[in-house]
């Protein structure tokens, strides 16, 4: 179905040979019905010419920040606020990082400073330049931000060199654009109204005694993301969180129970189990407790210690065997070997859908506001995520979890 038909899109395309694609992007979406206004920098006019974009969008295009041609008109912050969608195509390192750094020197870059709609980013570069480390933190910085990033292909480079770095082609960037509006629409319409749903955030402390425990890095954003995706698709939504470094959302719509150790949460979510539609597990959950908590603090004695751990309960394996109506998501945070053991999860835990994040990826896992995922059902792989806000990702989950509670009639 085309989504596409009736949106404003800015198209800003910036100075790499990928360029000229650029064409073919303005030419596919505008036969789909978008109205596309393009944007050019003084680089990209080196590629290809403003008069070729021009004929294709049946638009004026825009490149000079003073050249006012309508005295009613502030060019920059009218195209900003009219957009539907920003979709820079090529984008180069040098565009990505003025857009990071909030740069405003043109056009295209004041524009984006103006800018409150969704933004969608093409890089296109040499292999080398894009795995520059400043490269890459800018992008995270943006992803950060809730940008969209459509990645390079990988391939022979207009340079010579074979690798990540090419422009993803116009069809592709036209299929990525069309699935946005299309999520966006369905978000809109409270695909979760009516629906409960329990999201379990952070990391569960575990007591060696009144002063020490045992936890982990989690801080809570990857669930608090999902606590407020949930919540904007019309859930009822409560919120499970044990020990976080990031504030939980402040919507007085989400129940929030604050628990401490894996026994504490897996009463929590008991006692909302039987009204559940939805859950998610995204908290980091002990597997393993201290047998003992001792009442006082441990005193120093011996060179050395002995703790005997014990485990704890499985909190989603338990839940997961009884579960009747409820679907129920699991994550897994791995350290290499994501698919196969996140698949193992699936299985064990009898999960509808488990999502695999490699903690050991630059911009994944815990603390960072950006994750990568690839999320698997007992078919297979379902969606893979490149590095996208936590927001982003979460919003997806919650569009998956919706269509299929949907089709299912829970
Ligand atoms: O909180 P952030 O800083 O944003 O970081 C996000 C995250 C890395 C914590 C999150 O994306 C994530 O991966 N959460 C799951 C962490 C985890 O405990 O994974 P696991 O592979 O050890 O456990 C598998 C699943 O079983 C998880 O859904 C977990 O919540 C659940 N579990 C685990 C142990 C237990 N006793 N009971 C459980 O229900």
């Amino acid at each position: 179905m085309n989504h596409i038909h009736g949106k404003t899109i800015i198209l800003g395309v910036t100075g790499g040979i990928a360029a000229y694609k650029a064409a073919a992007l303005t030419s596919k979406l505008t036969q789909k019905g978008a109205k596309v206004h393009v944007i050019m920098t003084a680089s990209a006019k080196e590629f290809i010419t403003e008069l070729t974009l021009q004929s294709l969008s049946k638009h004026r295009v825009y490149s000079d920040t003073f050249q006012e041609r309508d005295p009613a008109e502030i060019s920059h912050i009218d195209l900003a606020d009219a957009a539907d969608l920003v979709l820079i195509a090529p984008a180069t390192a040098n565009s990505i990082a003025k857009m990071a750094l909030g740069i405003g020197d043109d056009m295209l870059s004041t524009t984006m400073l103006a800018v409150t709609a969704p933004v969608m980013v093409a890089p296109a570069m040499n292999v080398h330049m894009y795995q520059h480390p400043a490269v890459q933190a800018n992008m995270k910085t943006l992803a950060g931000r809730g940008i969209h990033f459509i990645e390079p292909g990988e391939g022979l480079l207009a340079c010579g060199y074979v690798g990540k770095g090419r422009m993803e082609e116009p069809e592709s960037i036209v299929d990525v654009v069309n699935s946005f509006f299309a999520d966006r629409e369905m978000a809109a319409s409270g695909p979760l109204q009516g629906k409960r749903v329990i999201v379990t955030a952070g990391g569960t402390v575990e007591r060696i005694d009144p002063v020490r425990y045992i936890s982990n890095d989690s801080s809570g954003k990857m669930g608090f993301a999902l606590a407020r995706a949930a919540r904007a698709m019309g859930a009822d939504v409560t919120l499970i969180a044990a020990r976080t470094d990031a504030a939980p959302p402040q919507d007085p719509q989400i129940e929030l129970l604050r628990v401490e150790s894996a026994a504490e949460m897996f009463d929590a979510v008991r006692s909302r189990w039987e009204d559940c539609h939805v859950l998610i597990s995204a908290a980091a959950v002990a597997d393993y407790r201290p047998k003992q908590s001792a009442e006082n603090k441990i005193k120093k004695s011996g060179d050395t210690l002995t703790l005997e751990l014990v485990k704890t309960t499985d909190i989603l394996g338990t839940l997961g065997k009884i579960k009747d109506r409820q679907f129920v998501i699991g994550f897994a945070a791995e350290t290499g070997n994501a698919e196969m053991y996140a698949k193992d999860k699936l299985v064990r835990k009898n999960l509808d859908l488990i999502v695999a994040n490699d903690v050991r990826e630059e911009g994944a896992g815990f603390g960072t506001d950006t994750n990568i995922v690839s999320i698997y059902d007992a078919q297979g792989l379902v969606l893979d995520l490149p590095l996208s806000s936590k927001d982003e990702v979460a919003r997806r989950i919650l569009l998956l979890a919706a269509e299929r509670v949907a089709g299912a009639a829970v």
